[in-house]
């Protein structure tokens, strides 16, 4: 499995799964536990999920999938901003392992910024960390003059990533926020990488895709894909998909076909507000 580098200098898989919705319909329980098992064997090991999905069903149903399997899995959950005070951060963050069956959280977001200063938050993360309840932490949906006042405090340049809405047709954080973390070595975690399959349906990038002989999602995920610091995590419960889209890593772009893209998905030309989904 292709990896990205954390600034801790420890690997983890660049296609992870994306869990929200999951565990929110009985009918489809099944075949997604059984789309995560199979993320796990094809070595998507970084599952991430929040407290937030399905009010912890998400996180209930990763601790089903991943049953006598704890150690393969690189989980990520997210905390809510109204809980992201010290000490609410902390019993958040024990209730997460309690529906996670674990013992610790690989990598714990703030999942987006809310009321609570960041500074209570990262001295939650970092309590956490001292006592063994998360490995590392990070952020999601920080645009760069949040990313500059985390910096500046204690802790904060330890974040592990930035979460962002990040894909063909969202390309806003290449303009400033992206060569900001870039040079500070923090990947970038793509959420919504086909725009909740919005992108499929766009004519462009199914033209593309049969021009290339590659499916849509294909084609979104293997551009996110072709830059080294990026983590992509599409969300699917169902295995044809799954193994549909972990092809993307079997479909390198080559620099004609980036160029192609890069003309039918411009990057941006001015600093435009963070998109969130
Ligand atoms: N930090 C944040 O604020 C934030 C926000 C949004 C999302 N996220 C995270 O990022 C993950 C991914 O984002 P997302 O769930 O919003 O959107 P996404 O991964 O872009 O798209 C998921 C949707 O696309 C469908 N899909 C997946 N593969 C497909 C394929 N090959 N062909 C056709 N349809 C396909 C899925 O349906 P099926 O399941 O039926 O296949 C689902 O409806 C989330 O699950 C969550 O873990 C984080």
């Amino acid at each position: 499995m292709h990896a990205v580098t954390l600034p801790s200098g420890e690997r983890v898989p660049s296609f992870g799964l994306g869990t929200w919705q999951m565990g929110d319909d009985p009918k489809r329980r099944a075949e997604e536990i059984a789309t995560l098992r199979l993320g796990l064997d094809l070595g998507a090991t970084l599952i991430d999920t929040a407290e937030m999905y399905g009010d912890g069903r998400s996180e209930q149903l990763i601790a089903e999938a991943i049953q006598g399997r704890r150690d393969q899995a690189f989980l990520v959950t997210k905390v809510y901003p109204h809980h992201a005070s010290e000490r609410d951060c902390i019993a958040a963050c024990e209730r997460s392992l309690r529906r996670l069956e674990t013992d610790r959280i690989d990598l714990y977001l703030l999942h987006w910024r809310g009321q609570v200063p960041l500074a209570q938050t990262l001295a939650a993360f970092l309590a956490l960390q001292r006592a063994g309840k998360i490995r590392h932490y990070g952020v999601s949906n920080l645009d760069l003059a949040d990313m500059q006042e985390l910096w500046s405090l204690s802790g904060g340049q330890g974040v592990a990533t930035n979460q962002l809405l990040y894909n063909l047709a969202r390309r806003g954080i290449e303009w400033d926020l992206l060569p900001w973390l870039r040079e500070r070595r923090i990947p970038v975690m793509a959420y919504s990488p086909i725009e909740q399959g919005r992108l499929l349906r766009q004519a462009k990038l199914a033209g593309f895709a049969e021009r290339h002989a590659m499916t849509p999602a294909q084609v979104a995920l293997a551009w996110l894909l072709a830059h080294k610091d990026v983590i992509v995590i599409p969300k699917t419960g169902n295995r044809e998909r799954l193994k549909d889209n972990i092809a993307a890593l079997e479909h390198p772009l080559t620099p004609t076909q980036m160029a192609e893209l890069e003309e039918l998905f411009p990057a941006p030309t001015r600093a435009l507000p963070l998109q969130m989904l």
